[in-house]
């Protein structure tokens, strides 16, 4: 495991290259593996605002891109008053690839919130529910 000042570094640095022009809400995430490796992701943010790409699961395309496996950690870095957690849809997106994820919630002053995947996101929708339902036709 990687200093946690470290993992926040990689997350300010990332964040400083999201393209936010619309919200002005940069947000950096890192997505640490067990072996050490990280996967960065920033928000990019399109003029068509229905495609704009959270930073979260801009780190999860870069961390499947990169072949991480057992991701144990992730850092989301934000100005704001206070840390804030990922969208819905990026914790259903986290949820694809582990059983359970530490999450730091982190804001540029140095507040920080641990919090995990499972606590994010109670009685998930997995691939083992599509199981025996599957509409076979
Ligand atoms: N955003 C993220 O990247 N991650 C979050 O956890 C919350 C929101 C982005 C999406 C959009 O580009 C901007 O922040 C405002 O919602």
């Amino acid at each position: 495991m990687l200093e946690l000042d470290e993992l926040v570094a990689r997350a300010s640095a990332v964040r400083e290259r999201a393209h936010a022009p619309y919200s002005g809400f940069r947000v950096g995430a890192v997505i640490e593996a067990s072996d050490g490796r990280t996967a960065v992701g920033c928000n990019v943010e399109n003029a068509s605002f229905g495609l704009g790409v959270c930073a979260e699961r801009a780190a999860v395309s870069a961390a499947v891109a990169a072949g991480l496996s057992e991701w144990k950690r992730l850092v989301v870095l934000v100005e704001a008053p206070q840390p804030v957690a990922p969208c819905g849809a990026c914790r259903q997106v986290l949820a694809e690839f582990c059983d359970e994820l530490e999450v730091v919630l982190v804001t540029t002053s140095g507040l920080r919130d641990v919090t995990s995947l499972s606590e994010l996101l109670p009685r998930r929708f997995g691939a083992g529910d599509l199981g025996e339902g599957r509409d076979a036709d």
